[in-house]
């Protein structure tokens, strides 16, 4: 390492604006690369990309040592630079020891980076692996080709024929007898069955029975008159409709013309000749016609719940319909399902739990299932079929060229969905059942032969509620037999490849597609797609699942199709990477292209083993306590991938993911908050051990209410680190959090750490610090940081208030942390970190605050007494959801309860908390000081040696007093007892008064009392 260095860019401060003005796209839709295979919660990459180029850069320092420029404007000046060939960055060693989807390795690697990479889960190495491994494009697209061509072991045609056969309907417009039109979704239902003993009737599970919503622009002429009976209408020349068979198609008799056109009337007609809606005579084309416009037409798709036709609305659906078939009237927005897991009846009226119901069905039944509409693909309706005719260009060899023309026989073609690109919803009909049920046959006969996870689901956080309650025991349960038919012949036909990195690269868009092709996905509206089982980072059960197809069409979202051609992008953005924000996205062909340096390991970061390598940088993305159950949710991956994968690495040996060493809070596993931070603690050591002396530990941690920050912080300190400066990042725009109301704000934190000495116990004896002493260099630091980062520290644009906050914290914590351990209070008790962070963080608001700020006198009182006066004083009532924002965040809930406070509210079961007044304290507070008699206390001392004496805060001398001035008793005795706090006290009362009316009186009989104090002293 370079020791002339003595500071990185990153160091001096982090372009926090820029980076989350990119990283808000970018989290919308991550980069190629980032899209090869679904990783939980995964990270903007800009955000790991300027702080690796932040950590590398050095930050140029003129004579006295003092930065020529800022270390945000260096990033961004690096940021879109190539640095193929910097030396600043080429074969630096980065280790992230957290690498979940990669996000740092990658990144990485495009700056030249030597790169260690371990994650304890064989299914994010495997994702990593196939992210930065080298093929060849055209080698992959001709491995596609293979399988797609490889013939079933079950069956005379290809992979990709039989898989789409399975998926195929007849088109309601045009197949009459043939099923040649592409199944897209299928719509399922589960049925509760009634719980009530003398019923026992099969409830199917709607909520609703609106199958689709959507409003289709079409083209009008608008206010044609007609020339019979002079009245005007619509005169539609393009056709709206979301199903095929026009006789399904209802018109609500009022406020169907469309959005803005209210009570028109409308007639469609692409002819030169079209029927006037009120006379019913025919209407001719004449120049007088107005030009056409566009509007927009409200369609509903409703299913019959009498007779299971699937049919269309069109206007504003009304109450109550009558089916076009059945004739039959009912509710449409009325299903099954009175509000979230309940069932009710039709039949017997009984209302229960769902799952009351599963509980009453055998430890192996789930839920009755039925399928109840399609949503399907028909391309000679969509006009897709082309006919290729001569052209009349004439080509240099003499040849005509041909032309290719969109289905010219389309024009006489009865069905209203070609602007719907010919897809349209329908019934399921007996040819539909037969076909699945062929497939379930098939499935039943093959299974034997084809791979699939036959492994139990584990009891877990995430396992048992989602999924083992509702008696899904088995992995392969979320998923249909035609599914599993489809999915393990993929799956074999993928084994069959020769080449093991091409190979690895199909399977990895298998893996990717079981996201969406499995029962626990729902059909979305608005949007009407699919939505996949990871769309929450849990296994919700659904009562209405949507099965998509698992080749997949033309149309829509899931399909292994698709997903490969995620690889195929990944794979070409390695060839040519860019950045979110870059003028053209394909840059230079050659800017930080991906070579492979270093190694990948999948192996717990508690205990690394190598120390031949020196690392430069530690820059990662720690598991966040309980958020994400990484081991529990890809166990849904890894069961499947790893019937190809353990036949070549071991560490797919076992039949379920690694669980034992999980850095993680989970308490169906004994993991409590202590074993994270213990986890965290390990791995952090193991760091310091690998890391350089100089060298930085960079990583990103969420920000959010709650212990885990706090234990994150503690577990830096633990490991010798000492922390340099905090930047936050959020996926809100600048602006909207200047105009943010009551909603709080979430945070990434990107913590920048250094090695710290070790001190010996001996050393840390002697090296003794006050905190008092340490509080006052914390204030003079932030008020220096403040005036950087007036004078554009960060950039030229401003920096929230939220953010600013967050910066001094960081600044603050470097010094508790630089001397964690030897840092004492006035009684020589070592200060702790949650003692420190609140009184940090109440000096930071003491520093920013501009809205009436607390007297001077009041500077050092403790944390809970200035977030009663300064934020609760005037409140009766906080909601627990705004809680941390009346606090501003200075402390948790707990420590205002613990000091006599708040109390949770009675109200709204414990949604609020109350703030409590003086005379409610009273009690408690004479007990604290007026404590019981000495022998008293040996007594219970006895029976419960733990108990201490309770901390006095300050707030508690001005309540007392309120109390007592309020009750009438006799406050001067208490002044007397008092007399040092003298000062203060009168501060707070004046402080009071100005903030409280309520409270005027008894503060000004207190007031009077301590001016006149003296008088009776000579009593
Ligand atoms: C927050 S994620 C990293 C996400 C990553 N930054 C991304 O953008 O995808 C944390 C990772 O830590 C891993 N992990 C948990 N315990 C571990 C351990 N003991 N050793 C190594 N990795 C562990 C989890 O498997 C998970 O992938
Ligand atoms: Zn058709
Ligand atoms: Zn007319
Ligand atoms: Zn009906
Ligand atoms: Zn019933
Ligand atoms: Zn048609």
């Amino acid at each position: 390492m370079d020791t002339s260095i003595t500071k990185y860019a990153i160091e001096d401060s982090f372009p926090i604006v820029e980076i989350n003005r990119l990283a808000i796209p970018e989290r919308n839709a991550f980069k190629p690369i980032y899209q090869m295979h679904k990783w939980f919660a995964r990270r903007a990459s800009c955000v790991f990309r300027a702080i690796l180029l932040g950590c590398m850069k050095p930050l140029p320092l003129d004579d006295k040592g003092n930065p020529l420029k800022s270390g945000a404007e260096i990033i961004m000046e690096e940021f879109y630079k190539d640095h193929t060939n910097d030396p600043d960055t080429k074969g630096k060693v980065i280790l992230d020891p957290f690498m979940g989807g990669g996000t740092t390795v990658v990144e990485a690697l495009r700056l030249g980076c030597k790169v260690i990479g371990i994650d304890l889960n064989p299914v994010a190495w495997f994702i990593v692996k196939t992210e930065v491994e080298p093929v060849d494009i055209d080698e992959l697209k001709a491995s596609f080709r293979r399988l797609s061509e490889r013939k079933v072991t079950w069956g005379e045609k290809s992979v990709k024929e039989t898989l789409l056969e399975q998926y195929k309907t007849e088109c309601p417009c045009c197949g009459a007898g043939r099923e040649e039109a592409d199944i897209i979704y299928t719509f399922w239902v589960k049925s509760a069955i009634c719980t009530n003993p003398l019923c026992k009737k099969e409830i199917p599970l709607f909520s609703d029975y609106i199958i689709a919503n959507k409003s289709p622009s079409i083209r009008y002429s608008p206010d044609v008159e007609c020339p019979e009976c002079g009245k005007s209408f619509d005169w539609e020349i393009e056709s709206a409709s979301l199903i095929a068979e026009p006789g399904l198609c209802v018109v609500s008799s009022t406020y169907s013309a469309g959005i803005g056109r209210t009570t028109a009337r409308w007639a469609f007609s692409t002819d030169n000749e079209v029927e006037c809606p009120w006379c019913h005579k025919q209407v001719k084309a004449k120049a007088k016609i107005p030009k056409p416009k566009r509007k927009k037409v409200p369609l509903t798709v409703l299913l019959c719940p009498h007779c299971y036709n699937v049919w269309q609305w069109r206007g504003d659906l009304p109450e109550e319909v009558n089916c076009p078939v059945c004739k039959k009237r009912y509710i449409p927005k009325t299903g099954n399902i009175p509000k979230s897991g309940w069932f009710l009846c039709p039949s017997c009226g009984h209302t229960d739990r769902i799952i009351n119901s599963i509980r009453s069905l055998p430890e192996d039944k789930l839920l009755p299932m039925r399928p109840y509409a399609i949503e399907g693909y028909c391309k000679v309706c969509a006009g897709d079929v082309y006919e290729d005719i001569d052209s009349q260009q004439i080509n240099l060899d003499g040849t005509h060229s041909k032309r290719r023309t969109k289905n010219p026989k389309l024009a006489d073609h009865p069905c209203l969905i070609t602007k719907n690109n010919g897809k349209f919803f329908k019934r399921v009909t007996p040819a539909d059942l037969a076909r699945y049920q062929r497939a379930c046959e098939i499935w039943q006969k093959e299974k034997g032969n084809l791979p699939y996870p036959k492994q139990k689901i584990p009891w877990g956080e995430k396992t048992k509620s989602g999924l083992i309650a509702h008696h899904y025991l088995y992995w392969h349960q979320m998923f249909n037999p035609r599914q599993l038919l489809c999915l393990s012949t993929l799956l074999k036909a993928i084994d069959e490849e020769q080449d093991q990195a091409l190979k690895e690269m199909l399977l990895c868009a298998f893996s990717n597609s079981l996201n969406d092709n499995n029962m626990f996905c729902r059909f979305a509206q608005p949007r009407n797609h699919l939505v996949g089982v990871f769309a929450r980072h849990d296994f919700q059960p659904k009562a209405d699942p949507l099965e998509g197809n698992v080749w997949g069409g033309k149309f829509g979202h899931g399909q292994f199709s698709n997903y490969w051609n995620s690889i195929i992008k990944g794979k070409q953005f390695i060839e040519k990477p860019y950045d979110t924000g870059q003028v053209s996205q394909i840059h230079g062909t050659s800017r930080d292209k991906i070579e492979c340096e270093g190694e990948l390991k999948c192996i717990s970061s508690t205990r690394i083993y190598s120390d031949d390598e020196k690392t430069n940088f530690v820059i990662t993305d720690p598991p966040y306590a309980g958020n994400v159950n990484y081991s529990e949710l890809s166990e849904f991956f890894y069961v499947w991938i790893r019937l190809i994968l353990a036949k070549t690495y071991k560490i797919f040996a076992p039949e379920l993911t690694p669980k034992s060493e999980e850095i993680i809070e989970n308490p169906t596993r004994g993991k409590t908050s202590k074993d994270f931070e213990n986890g965290l603690i390990q791995v952090f050591k193991e760091c310091y051990r690998m890391l350089h002396m100089n060298g930085l530990f960079a990583f990103t941690f969420h920000h959010a209410e709650g212990a885990a920050w706090e234990a994150l912080l503690r577990a830096i300190c633990n490991a010798n680190f000492a922390i340099q400066s905090v930047f936050p990042i959020h996926s809100e725009s600048e602006n909207s959090l200047h105009l943010m109301g009551k909603k709080s704000i979430s945070y990434d934190l990107i913590h920048i750490c250094k090695k710290r000495q070790e001190m010996s116990n001996q050393q840390q004896v002697t090296n003794k610090r006050s905190w008092a002493g340490i509080r006052q260099e914390i204030r003079r630091k932030a008020r220096e940081e403040i005036k950087a980062i007036e004078a554009g520290r960060y950039g030229n644009d401003p920096l929230s208030p939220a953010d600013v906050n967050i910066i001094l914290i960081g600044k603050c914590l470097e010094l508790y942390s630089r001397y964690y351990g030897a840092i004492v209070d006035h009684e020589g008790n070592e200060v702790k970190l949650k003692d420190a962070l609140e009184e940090i963080r109440m000096m930071v608001d003491q520093l920013v605050t501009t809205e009436q700020p607390l007297p001077s006198e009041l500077a050092d009182i403790d944390p809970e007494s200035y977030v009663y006066l300064t934020c609760l004083c005037d409140r009766k009532e906080v909601k627990s959801d705004d809680v941390h924002k009346a606090t501003r965040g200075i402390l948790e809930p707990d420590s205002l309860i613990k000091a006599g406070i708040m109390i949770k509210g009675r109200a709204g079961r414990g949604r609020s908390y109350e703030v409590k007044q003086p005379l409610e304290r009273f009690h408690a507070l004479l007990e604290k000081f007026n404590p019981p008699k000495q022998e008293q206390q040996s007594l219970f001392g006895e029976l419960n040696p733990q108990k201490t004496k309770s901390k006095v805060y300050f707030i508690d001398y001005v309540h007392l007093l309120m109390a007592l001035a309020e009750g009438g008793e006799n406050v001067v005795p208490w002044l007397e007892r008092f007399r040092g706090e003298t000062p203060r006290l009168r501060a707070a009362c004046e402080y009071l008064m100005s903030r409280n009316k309520g409270f005027t009186s008894s503060l000004k009989k207190i007031l009077g009392l301590i001016d006149i104090g003296p008088l009776f002293n000579t009593r």
